[in-house]
């Protein structure tokens, strides 16, 4: 027999004749409400400590909210007023939904996790943000000094989150989209590691040359899409920066079933505005990006700054999604794949619109 309850005006308040319960939120597998309700107004003490015998939703530490295949990011369909393809599903996964606001806190959390540091040493990276960001927030949860060489073309938004977590900025006079592994910020940060003037004080997680960056995906990234989808994945669509993200999703996906296609999304040009994005294609080997496995990517769309930033606004409209403009580019590619093909696509929005509006504005 199920209880007669109606909801009352106060919030997640059942009532019942003359009682009131609250509504515990206890669900079933099929998401009905259990009858799990205890009366308002007796010493709830007893009563919670039986319901909740763990304290389950109380982390020891920001670093335990870091996805993996057990706490997913989240996957959300996009509806037809974005994607008038009938027979292409378009998933999206909202990497923005991370701690500390980024797909780059996957990389740095697994390059971080092994990593010993000597007393009085301290990390020091190249970023153009992201990745600096989730180490910053990393080092800081464990009391590791940090410090991080930006591009000044990088985001004014993405720099105020850096000195708000108390990082050491080197502003480098840089492209956006440096030539590996010498010029710019990642020339500074090579000579601050292997000079012999700093005796060793400086190390580097170097997302550029660690296969702990691609590993990362393999082990989380992948594993999730997997799960998410029931393996029901035809193509994955992903932005290509230092390479980790279609690396390591695309080598599990393809290990699960090698018909999935991988294609990568780069900008149309070298100097481009999609912050943490590299134009690959025509790179000069000595430069190609060290941990980028070119065999598990069957396709390279380029997209332009407009189409990114157009879609990335459209999306906002159509699906209330706030995402940064590299989801844009990685969404015009796979928009434009599904006027052609059927089936599902993943796409990877590697984070969210906040660290752009100024760069966003210029298009509104
Ligand atoms: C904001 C952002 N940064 C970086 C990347 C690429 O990451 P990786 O360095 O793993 O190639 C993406 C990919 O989608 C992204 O959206």
């Amino acid at each position: 027999m199920g209880l007669v309850v109606r909801p009352c005006s106060r919030t997640r308040c059942l009532e019942k004749g003359d009682m009131h319960f609250l509504h515990t939120g206890i669900t079933n597998e099929s998401g009905d409400c259990l009858a799990a309700l205890y009366r308002l107004g007796r010493p709830m003490n007893a009563n919670v400590k039986t319901l909740f015998p763990r304290r389950d939703e109380v982390y020891d530490s920001i670093v335990d909210l870091i996805p993996g295949p057990d706490n997913p990011t989240p996957m959300v369909r996009v509806g037809a007023r974005f994607n008038s393809n009938a027979d292409f599903e378009l998933l999206v996964k909202l990497e923005g939904m991370n701690p500390f606001g980024s797909i780059k806190d996957r990389t740095a959390h697994f390059m971080l996790k092994n990593l010993q540091l000597d007393n009085g040493q301290s990390l020091v990276e190249p970023s153009a943000g992201n990745t600096g960001i989730a180490l910053a927030a990393l080092a800081n949860a464990q009391g590791i000094p940090i410090e991080i060489a930006v591009p000044d073309g990088a985001p004014e938004e993405k720099k105020a989150q850096l000195r708000f977590l108390g990082a050491e900025l080197i502003e480098v006079e840089d492209e956006l989209c440096p030539i590996y592994p010498s010029e710019g910020a990642r020339g500074v940060v090579k000579s601050m590691v292997e000079s012999a003037a700093y005796r060793g004080k400086y190390v580097s997680p170097n997302q550029y040359e660690s296969e702990l960056n691609v590993a990362a995906h393999y082990c989380t990234t992948g594993p999730e899409i997997w799960r998410q989808t029931g393996g029901d994945i035809d193509y994955f669509f992903a932005g290509i920066g230092t390479g980790g993200t279609i690396t390591g999703v695309g080598r599990y996906l393809k290990e699960r079933n090698p018909n999935i296609k991988i294609i990568g999304v780069e900008p149309a040009l070298r100097h481009h505005r999609l912050s943490g994005l590299k134009r690959v294609t025509g790179l000069p080997e000595e430069h190609f990006p060290k941990i980028l496995d070119r065999d598990v990517i069957d396709e390279f769309v380029s997209v332009t700054d407009d189409e990114a930033f157009e879609a990335g606004i459209r999306i906002a409209r159509s699906d209330g999604m706030l995402v940064g403009p590299t989801t844009g580019a990685a969404l015009h590619a796979a928009t434009e794949w599904g006027a052609a093909h059927r089936g599902t696509a993943v796409v990877i929005s590697g984070d969210n619109a906040a660290k752009y509006a100024s760069a966003y504005a210029d298009y509104l």
